[in-house]
């Protein structure tokens, strides 16, 4: 068995880069398989802070090779600039690098239209509030096919009439949209992407060979989900998703490996809730907890640098992903942002129109309606950054780690006190199976 996945249950952001960074050394590689620039994980190590946003964790660790599954959507200069600033930062690229010749290509009229629809609301009213990063467009094309652009078509000899093609289509279909005319240089768009298929040339292959080899021989595999569950395309808070499946099921279709390889997936919450973007959140805080919150934890976007919605934790959200992503234990993050709270809220049950359900809405009209029902916890009111081991916690942030561990059914395996690799606690024996 080879697979340990790292997944989000909320609508991202719940610092999955961190344990990903912390788990890499016991893999041999390490899987993007969803997800583009619109992700973005931090990762602090000693002194430096690195940002992520399409190449996977494990390019810190030297020794471990990264692969970008077919189910990513690449944005090759801004890939290329992330590399660069890497490697100023004294990351090597030497071998440890693979971009599938699958993956989609996300190109200039993505991003238009991204900025052009975003501004439109949805049926309800309200815009998805995407990261602008021509994700949704990219990933709509990927499914039409028509208009499709796969990094493995950078190298063939029909590129430039391909694109030239895909352009003229574009730019009508954007002028519908905006009802103005829309400015794309086919020939300049395709030199520039030219420039850029030379650099990343050395990193394309057939990923989806190499992952499948790479379980039959006995490697073992980290995956790193984006996003989180709640956005998922299919299961999450609909239309107020990404493009992707960034629950657990999404691993498998991204990737190309099976489901049978996948020995553990492990669960990434915050102590908290927090959301980006449009779309309902039952728990939100719209007072002084929720600014506290937000400024405690540094809530602001990694890739846009929006200030996030916070809110109490919603254990009926985390309990239907942590069952839809099949979620073996669970890692809680952000611990310490909560530490002044004299009392601290659960969300167990919802009531919509006036019934009490633990189950979570299909739909994001009923989501919208549901009033949560808490729970009210004491807070510990200790400064817990400097806890090493989970006995050394105050018995009520203790408390507070077992009572969110029995909502959701699963143990807590990993408890984060801030930013720093040090401030980790693994309970006793946690992810020996993955050791
Ligand atoms: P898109 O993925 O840019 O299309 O954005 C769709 C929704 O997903 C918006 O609400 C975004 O704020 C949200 N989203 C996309 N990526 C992330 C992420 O990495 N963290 C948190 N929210 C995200």
């Amino acid at each position: 068995m080879a697979g340990v996945c790292v997944i989000g249950l909320q609508w991202g952001d719940e610092a999955k880069g961190k344990l990903v960074d912390l788990l890499t050394g016991q893999f041999d590689i390490v899987v993007r398989y969803q997800g583009g620039a619109n992700a973005g994980h931090t990762v602090v190590a000693g002194d430096k802070t690195y940002k992520l946003h399409q190449i996977p964790s494990g390019v810190l660790t030297p020794g471990v090779m990264n692969v970008v599954g077919p189910g990513v959507v690449l944005n090759p200069p801004v890939i290329i600039e992330e590399m660069d600033r890497l490697i100023s930062q004294g990351v090597k690229f030497e071998g440890n690098l693979m971009l599938s010749d699958r993956a989609h290509v996300v190109l200039p009229w993505h991003i238009a239209e991204d900025q052009m629809l975003d501004k439109t609301a949805t049926t309800d009213g309200e815009s998805i509030g995407t990261t602008l990063r021509g994700i949704g467009p990219c990933y709509r094309d990927k499914v039409g096919r028509s208009y499709a652009v796969r990094l493995g078509d950078f190298y063939r000899d029909s590129f430039r009439q391909r694109i030239a093609g895909i352009v003229e289509a574009k730019k009508k279909m954007l002028a519908g949209i905006s009802g103005e005319s829309v400015s794309l240089d086919a020939a300049a768009i395709c030199d520039e992407f030219h420039r850029y298929g030379e650099r990343l040339a050395p990193h394309v292959g057939d990923t989806t060979a190499y992952l499948l080899d790479a379980v039959e021989a006995g490697k073992r595999l980290l995956f790193e989900g984006a996003q989180g569950a709640l956005l998922d395309v299919d299961h999450g808070t609909y239309p107020y998703v990404t493009s992707s499946n960034s629950s657990g099921v999404g691993v498998s279709a991204g990737s190309g490996v099976p489901g049978r390889w996948i020995e553990k997936v492990i669960g990434v919450i915050k102590a908290y809730t927090t959301r980006v973007g449009g779309g309902p959140f039952p728990t939100e805080l719209k007072d002084d907890v929720g600014s506290h919150i937000r400024e405690r934890g540094r809530e602001y976007g990694t890739t846009t640098g929006r200030p996030r919605r916070c809110g109490w934790f919603d254990a009926v959200a985390a309990r239907y992903t942590a069952r839809l992503s099949g979620v073996d234990s669970l890692s809680l993050m952000m611990m310490d942002v909560l530490s002044e709270l004299p009392q601290i809220n659960v969300c167990v049950a919802y009531e919509v129109d006036g019934v009490r359900t633990d189950r979570f809405p299909s739909h994001a009209d009923d989501l919208r309606r549901a009033v949560p029902v808490y729970e009210t916890l004491p807070g510990w009111q200790q400064d817990v950054t400097r806890v090493r081991r989970m006995e050394d916690f105050p018995a009520n942030a203790r408390s507070y780690i077992d009572r969110i561990s029995q909502l959701i059914g699963r143990p807590v395996e990993v408890v984060s006190v801030g930013p720093d690799r040090q401030q980790t606690i693994f309970a006793s024996g946690a992810l020996s199976s993955v050791t």
